[in-house]
């Protein structure tokens, strides 16, 4: 959570830390604020409660902005409140160092202690300005340079971090380090950027480098920059990577809303996906890291599957699938809970570790403890580069492309396709697939991109439900089969971006509990496709008919017997059950984002959350 940019270079630093923060601002975005130096004014400090248009607000009223170095912050709250004394940057008692971090410093209450002993003030309540007077601390006693003194005092921490740290007495330099959090450094002409991903800088240099967890460096002017260990202080040779990132990803492309955005890319982005991965006239499905490691997952006892959120409802689908298709037992844990209670691991489990950014705190936890206990961890990320994608033994990204909008939603669609391919190689491998329908699912998932197409013209259908049902306090999802987790994914993009209270249930556990909240006011979306348990789910919906309940249902297009019971009916083009979430999820996307379009919810930055959470 916490996004930071940095920067130093002969360009006024301003607008473009002021651009990168509102990249980033899908981070967090409770409270900004921005430090920039000029020899003449010294160091100089905007921040305030609230997002980057409300700093650039404040920085009006005065604040000057002129200055050719500058780190910024968008924070998610960690320690203390959101407001203005809180926010980032932090400065040290003496006024001479300044800081940003992204991440949480778990001692600080100790380190605090010692340093009010030693006559430190504390103006906030973070951890973070224990951190720079901490800094500054060892700074004075050793009589060092800002890098050493960085490198002291991250010594002496426990906790998650990248920060960058400027100091006055030496303004020709930024320090920055990281352990658990990302940190991307742009290397320019002769001006150097540094930022929680490569989005702030993507204008300007496509040549990063991302710190290794463990690494700082120290970003001067005109000079080489030096990456070291921040344990053992060992040289490291700086790996510039060409980033794969344009502009147009990163912006609306005339969409209102990112989310929007991201819905509509679904199409192509599946199709990006399984681009050279999937050949359905050849009758080849392949990716590098399945190839590679092959005997490993056909000779796994068992799959554990471990992710949060969206990426964990992609993690349900796949249990269906790999059963399906690999005959292999899955697992899924929340990776929360999976790495908090002794959980057994064995040498040959294979555990999936599933992510969209790549940095989510709890999925790494769970992945350092697999690899701890011996299992082979795969990586399903998005995010090239990312910590997870390189924390794991090896993985596939999903190719979404930049998702900016809070709310998942091409990625979930992205996650089931990669994890589908990896089914359908196994089954194919082991046997258990037979050819006819190996052959079949391969043609589907190839033509998948043109339903998922078909599957968003529903897009008025679901504006038109989402005007009559805006205002419903409560609402139920159902699905069962392949569609249950489908349920969830509705259920929880609701939530998220409209604060209605949503639950997802498997359709037939309805009867044994969350029948007695079904009335006349209460709205349930099912999700009731021809294949799979079609005459069950219809069953339910008998049922909710005679409780009064208003039935909105996803069905595939000609139903009539659904049709006659539901209120309204939403039409999907037909495929493979197993196939079938990529189709159902589509419409169930659109109409939360109409209903939290419609109640004037921040769609894409919705309260208290943040797109990639790197606290526990
Ligand atoms: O980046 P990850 O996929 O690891 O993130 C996991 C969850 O935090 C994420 O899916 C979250 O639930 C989304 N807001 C859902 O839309």
């Amino acid at each position: 959570m916490c996004g930071i940019v940095g920067y130093i270079g002969h360009r006024e630093a301003y607008p473009i830390v002021i651009k990168g923060l509102k990249r980033l601002e899908y981070r967090g975005y409770d409270s900004a604020g921005v430090m920039l130096y000029d020899a003449e004014s010294g160091i100089k400090i905007c921040k305030t409660k609230g997002k980057v248009v409300d700093l650039e607000a404040k920085a009006k009223n005065g604040f000057t902005t002129n200055g050719n170095i500058g780190i910024g912050h968008t924070r998610w709250a960690t320690h203390g409140v959101p407001n203005d004394v809180n926010s980032h940057p932090h400065l040290s008692n003496s006024g001479e160092l300044a800081i940003i971090h992204n991440g949480i410093i778990e001692n600080y209450a100790p380190l605090k202690e010692e340093l009010i002993k030693r006559g430190y003030v504390f103006h906030s309540d973070t951890d973070t300005e224990v951190l720079v007077n901490l800094i500054e601390e060892v700074q004075k006693k050793e009589n060092i340079k800002l890098g050493k003194a960085v490198q002291i005092a991250l010594n002496q921490v426990v906790g998650a971090y990248a920060i960058a740290v400027f100091d006055k007495k030496n303004p020709n330099e930024l320090v920055a380090a990281r352990l658990g959090s990302p940190l991307a450094i742009g290397v320019g002409e002769g001006e150097y950027f540094i930022a929680s991903d490569a989005s702030p800088f993507i204008e300007y240099t496509s040549n990063a480098i991302y710190l290794e967890d463990g690494e700082m460096a120290n970003i001067r002017l005109h000079k080489p920059l030096k990456i070291r260990k921040i344990k053992d202080d060992s040289l490291v040779d700086p790996y510039i990577q060409e980033l794969q990132m344009n502009l147009e990803q990163i912006e609306k492309g005339g969409y209102d809303h990112f989310m929007l955005k991201e819905i509509y890319e679904q199409p192509s982005v599946i199709k990006d996906t399984y681009r050279g991965r999937l050949n359905a006239n050849k009758g080849i499905v392949q990716m590098a890291g399945v190839e590679d490691n092959l005997e490993k997952f056909l000779n796994a006892k068992r799959i554990v599957i471990v992710a949060c959120g969206t990426s964990w409802h992609a993690g349900l689908v796949a249990e269906y699938i790999f059963e399906e298709f690999a005959r292999i037992p899955v697992e899924v844990e929340y990776a929360s809970e999976f790495r908090y209670r002794n959980p057994i691991i064995n040498k040959d489990d294979v555990v999936i570790a599933i992510s969209q950014s790549g940095e989510t705190a709890d999925t790494m936890a769970a992945i350092k403890l697999a690899k701890e206990n011996g299992a082979f961890v795969f990586g399903v990320c998005n995010v090239v580069g990312s910590s997870i994608s390189r924390e794991t033994h090896a993985g596939a990204y999903t190719h979404a492309g930049p998702e900016i909008g809070v709310a998942s939603t091409k990625a979930f669609t992205t996650q089931i396709t990669v994890l589908t391919m990896i089914a359908l190689r196994l089954g194919k491998a082991k046997g258990t697939l037979s050819n006819t329908d190996f052959h079949t699912y391969l043609q589907e998932l190839e033509i998948i991109p043109e339903k998922v197409a078909e599957a968003l013209e529903t897009n008025d259908r679901a504006k038109e439900i989402a005007a009559a049902f805006k205002d419903a306090p409560n609402c139920l999802y159902l699905g069962r089969g392949y569609n249950f987790p489908v349920a969830l994914e509705g259920a929880l993009k609701l939530k998220e971006i409209s604060y209605i209270h949503a639950e997802g249930y498997p359709a037939a556990e309805m009867k044994h509990g969350p029948i007695a909240l079904i009335d006349e006011h209460m709205p349930v979306i099912v999700i009731a496709p021809k294949q799979g348990h079609y005459d069950k789910i219809v069953s339910n919906i008998q049922e909710i008919k005679s409780r009064s309940g208003k039935i909105i249902a996803v069905v595939t297009k000609g139903d009539t017997q659904v049709r006659e019971l539901a209120d309204y009916v939403i039409e999907i083009p037909e495929t493979s059950d197993a196939l079938s979430p990529l189709i159902t999820t589509i419409p169930l996307q659109l109409l939360s984002y109409y209903i939290a379009v419609m109640r004037g919810c921040n769609v894409d930055q919705p309260r208290n959350l943040a797109k990639s959470v790197t606290v526990e």
